[in-house]
């Protein structure tokens, strides 16, 4: 698949017309449906839980890439797989015992990522990171679409891509928060893989379009 995948975060879809935006996602060049769950606890907001992503499923033809922001996410590991997730993405701040977490979501046919938030360092993942499928560096604090990003995200993509390449795996790195056509390219430079966008493509007059520009096509 042509790098940098694309994945646009639904929770800056018109929730009125999910189905249409969905569509729209379907139709464009984007390559997963990216979607953030919140649980008011790890994040100070709630998004949608698991009727709606059933929702999302029954109209989403590409993989669907699930953030979790919630503590203790080992209790709905299997729901997620059940759902139809592709990758489920767990924060290194919610796990205490991360290393079995991601083993679950393996064994449960998942991929396996892990995200960390602005102020963690890439090197708490050096012993787990050949066990990983995705790392996703918050370029914002989690919990709200529409914030703008953090500039610090360049140095910790280039720090993790060395440490990707050292260790000799092909865990991918996926940005997400404040992305736009401004910092994408040198976002794709210092080694990102996957673009998560929001705002940036829902609330542009084409959408569409919008994500073709970010595929840098
Ligand atoms: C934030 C979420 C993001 C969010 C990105 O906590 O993880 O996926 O939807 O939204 P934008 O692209 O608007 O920053
Ligand atoms: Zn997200």
């Amino acid at each position: 698949m042509k790098l940098p995948l694309i994945a646009p975060s639904l929770l800056a879809a018109d929730f009125g017309n999910l189905q249409r935006d969905v569509e729209m996602v379907n139709e464009s060049k984007a390559d997963w449906h990216h979607i953030d769950v919140m649980d008011g606890v790890f994040v100070p907001n709630i998004s949608y839980g698991m009727p709606v992503i059933s929702a999302i499923q029954k109209y989403a033809t590409k993989p669907l890439d699930v953030h979790l922001m919630i503590i203790d996410p080992d209790r709905y590991i299997t729901k997620f797989a059940a759902l139809g997730t592709s990758v489920l993405t767990v924060h290194y701040e919610a796990c205490t015992h991360l290393h079995r977490t991601i083993q679950a979501i393996k064994d449960a046919g998942m991929k396996a990522g892990v995200a960390l938030n602005p102020h963690t360092n890439i090197k708490v993942l050096e012993d787990i990171i050949s066990d990983l499928d995705l790392v996703l560096i918050m370029s914002v604090n989690p919990g709200f679409g529409g914030q703008s990003f953090i500039e610090n995200t360049y140095q910790k993509v280039k720090d993790l891509k060395e440490m990707i390449s050292k260790k000799n795996t092909s865990t991918l790195i996926e940005i997400d928060g404040g992305v736009t056509t401004q910092n994408a390219s040198k976002l794709i430079a210092a080694g990102a893989d996957v673009l998560v966008a929001g705002s940036f493509v829902f609330k542009s007059t084409d959408p569409m379009k919008t994500i073709t520009e970010l595929k840098g096509e």
